[in-house]
């Protein structure tokens, strides 16, 4: 038609405008309205980055507390969607019974639904906060056949969720504060990063007033894809294979480089980033120090930067610019804390929820906001008539 642009993959085409979070990508920088992500990891905590995006401001102590109070109370599921996990086949992976239940969410909590009605955002934005990491430990507890555990809301967030995943009804849990730190930490890192994939899935959903639940559960879906969140598991599987065949990372590197099957080196590369992913550098000393703590899998340790060095000193890779991003090394610190390779990307899905959420009421703030519709180059036939069956 003559005005339609061609930009496969939005590689160059702003989809909308954000005040969110800041990225510049050959400079390696990545700031959450305007709070470098260094400072934030070292000195914020979750719950706080998670009202710093979805508020704009970091909270006063009053404000704090009232918002963790409020998610306090809303950490239980209602007994018939607890039920809903004995549907799901024991070895279901936990992404599909996430997204699942966050999407069941809009059946169960029917009055926080009005994207228009101020008052039912915010109780949902709560509610998602608040029972999305009990929904994600059911998920785990599923898959192992253990019972669910309530919430103890005399526990933090996170401290909560390591309960309701690794403890047991009976029997009391020691929240190990390294472990705590160290998971808040990466939740943090994972928060926001502006137009991503399954963060756009959610704008897009979202754009055409659907609810907050269901937009997120859209966003969960797009994440699992090991392009996206799904990358963290697949690195792991990546570094097992290679221990598993005895195989060095300069043969790794070669049979990337020359494209064989497609292999990909998984935790590599970045649309946006061309230099050093700044939360892959975070995320690797932390796999040092973690690692030495709970004395994690050293030989897939060295396996993993023998491999970043080799790729960082081919010409395929500098010539490319790819660098490490932040799925590279969270894989190797969450299998050291307890979790199985198939809830890493879970984890990823609790760390980018108040991402997913302020962009999708930074989208329903703005009185212009249209529905979204992207047009295409229709490259099909022109005009056919229509032959009869037999005729065919
Ligand atoms: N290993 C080998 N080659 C790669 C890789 C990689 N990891 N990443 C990019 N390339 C090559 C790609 O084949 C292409 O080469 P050529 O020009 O010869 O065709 C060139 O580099 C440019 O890559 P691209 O695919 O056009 O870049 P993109 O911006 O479309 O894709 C990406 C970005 C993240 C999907 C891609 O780098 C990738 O598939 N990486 C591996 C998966 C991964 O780690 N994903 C996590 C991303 S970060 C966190 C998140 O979003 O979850």
């Amino acid at each position: 038609t003559g005005y339609t642009t061609l930009d496969p993959g939005f590689v160059n085409t702003a989809s909308t405008k954000s005040a969110i979070t800041y990225i510049d990508g050959e400079a390696g920088i990545l700031r959450y309205r305007g709070y470098p992500i260094e400072q934030l990891a070292q000195k914020s905590t979750f719950l706080e980055v998670s009202y710093l995006l979805i508020y704009g401001e970091l909270p006063s102590a009053t404000e704090l507390d009232k918002f963790t109070d409020k998610i306090r109370r809303h950490t239980l599921l209602h007994e018939d969607l607890k039920r809903f996990f004995d549907g799901f086949p024991r070895n279901a992976h936990p992404m599909p019974v996430l997204s699942s239940a966050i999407n069941a969410l809009s059946a169960y909590y029917q009055d926080s639904l009005d994207p228009d009605d101020p008052e039912q955002v915010e109780l949902s934005t709560i509610r998602l906060l608040a029972k999305l990491p009990t929904i994600a430990a059911y998920a785990y507890k599923k898959s192992v056949g253990q019972p669910f555990l309530y919430p103890d809301n005399s526990l933090n967030l996170v401290e909560n969720f390591l309960r309701m995943t690794f403890g047991f009804p009976a029997e009391p849990y020691e929240v190990d504060p390294e472990i705590a730190k160290a998971l808040d930490m990466l939740l943090i890192l994972h928060a926001d990063h502006e137009q991503n994939c399954s963060t756009s899935t959610v704008r897009l959903v979202g754009s055409s007033d659907a609810n907050l639940f269901t937009s997120v559960s859209g966003g969960i879906n797009a994440l699992w894809g090991p392009l996206h969140g799904g990358a963290n598991q697949a690195v792991l599987e990546m570094l097992d294979k290679i221990k598993e065949e005895g195989g060095t990372a300069g043969d790794f590197v070669k049979k990337v480089k020359n494209k064989e099957k497609g292999v990909k080196l998984m935790g590599f590369g970045h649309r946006v980033y061309r230099n050093y992913d700044p939360r892959a550098a975070i995320v690797k000393e932390t796999a040092h120090t973690i690692l030495g703590k709970l004395g994690g899998d050293d030989q897939l340790l060295d396996i993993a930067m023998a491999l970043e060095e080799a790729a960082l000193t081919d010409d395929y890779f500098i010539e490319r610019k790819l660098y490490p991003n932040v799925d590279f090394y969270t894989g190797l610190i969450y299998r050291a804390m307890g979790f199985p390779t198939r809830m890493f990307t879970v984890l990823f899905a609790m760390g980018r929820l108040p991402g997913w959420i302020a962009h999708w009421r930074e989208m329903h703030e703005d009185t212009t906001l249209k529905i979204g519709r992207p047009r295409q180059i229709y490259t099909g036939y022109t005009e056919r008539d229509y032959k009869e069956l037999t005729t065919r």
